[in-house]
């Protein structure tokens, strides 16, 4: 039997400069979409494949992350005395159970697959899952979940992947694909961000991965890559020059990079309009924003 993947580390180490000045005094992962920061987005779908520890890398000025997973005494008890048992489960799904949680500070911003290296310590012999926050994925069933699920047939090492245009392929870690198979797609080489005349193919990796310990080796070699950084997609294609297996599973669901104001506010706007509380009003707002634009024009 494959080893279960109960482990997932989430980089959280960056700056957020694109979104200063509200990230000059929080850090980018508690802003939220309606009223749930981007990290509680990644730890529910991390909770929802069974993942069971989690391992944050972070800087200078990310406690507020630490302060956001404990238990808030006054706050709960205030809300139990006032009733709100709405609120205080809302509140129990941020905290997390003593140990199930660990920091590793990465010191200096080396890059993505710099990042991951810090936890290797964290890491034995197992399969563990990398999720990066600003990637947020609307999915009936969670993404990390269908990759788990699709791993306990394929094992080796499987990113998530998607088609994107074309001209936006060099923004991302691009695939070069071999065969496919419903939705999983065999890796025969990874390039982080090529020029387009370089690219293999517009599918392009988003922020989800399960990984062996083998890739945490090939980071030791600090090889420094794309925009001068030590990347994940060249330890990946690393594996697969070792003869490593490596996979790509194009998920079910819509992704939104949060790490962009276009794409952070497009979450908000298609989170708000699942909710019962906030559709009917948004979407009137909405409209009538619509209909004023098309009369000035
Ligand atoms: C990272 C990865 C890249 C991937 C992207 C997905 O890049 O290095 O391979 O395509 O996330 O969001 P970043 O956007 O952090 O520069």
């Amino acid at each position: 039997m494959k080893n279960k993947v109960t482990k997932a580390i989430f980089p959280v180490a960056g700056l957020g400069t694109r979104f200063l000045p509200a990230t000059k005094s929080i850090p980018k992962e508690i802003l939220s979409l309606v009223d749930k920061p981007l990290i509680q987005y990644a730890i529910d779908e991390a909770r929802a494949a069974g993942i069971r520890e989690f391992i944050f890398v972070t800087s200078r000025g990310k406690g507020a992350l630490e302060d956001y997973f404990d238990s808030a005494p006054q706050l709960e008890s205030r809300l139990r005395k006032a009733g709100k048992e709405d609120l205080l489960k809302t509140l129990r799904q941020t905290t997390m159970e003593s140990g199930a949680i660990a920091y590793v500070r990465q010191r200096e911003a080396l890059g993505l697959g710099h990042a991951v290296w810090c936890a290797r310590r964290l890491i034995a012999r197992e399969p563990f899952a990398v999720i990066l926050p600003d990637d947020v994925i609307a999915a009936e069933k969670p993404c990390l979940q269908q990759m788990v699920e699709a791993y306990e047939e394929t094992g080796g090492n499987m990113v998530a992947a998607m088609e994107v245009p074309p001209e936006q392929a060099s923004q991302y870690g691009l695939i070069e694909p071999g065969s496919i198979k419903d939705r999983v797609i065999e890796v025969r080489n990874m390039v982080e961000k090529p020029a387009p005349k370089d690219a293999p193919s517009n599918i392009a990796v988003i922020g989800r991965y399960i990984l062996t310990p083998a890739i945490l080796r090939n980071l030791n070699r600090k090889f420094v890559g794309s925009g001068g950084e030590i990347q994940l997609t060249d330890a990946i294609a690393e594996e697969i020059r070792n003869g490593g297996k490596v996979t790509a599973y194009r998920f079910d669901g819509r992704r939104f990079d949060c790490g962009s104001k276009a794409g952070f506010l497009q979450a908000a706007v298609a989170f708000a309009l699942e909710r019962d509380d906030l559709r009917d009003e948004l979407f009137t707002y909405l409209e009538g924003v619509v209909m004023a634009r098309k009369a000035a024009q």
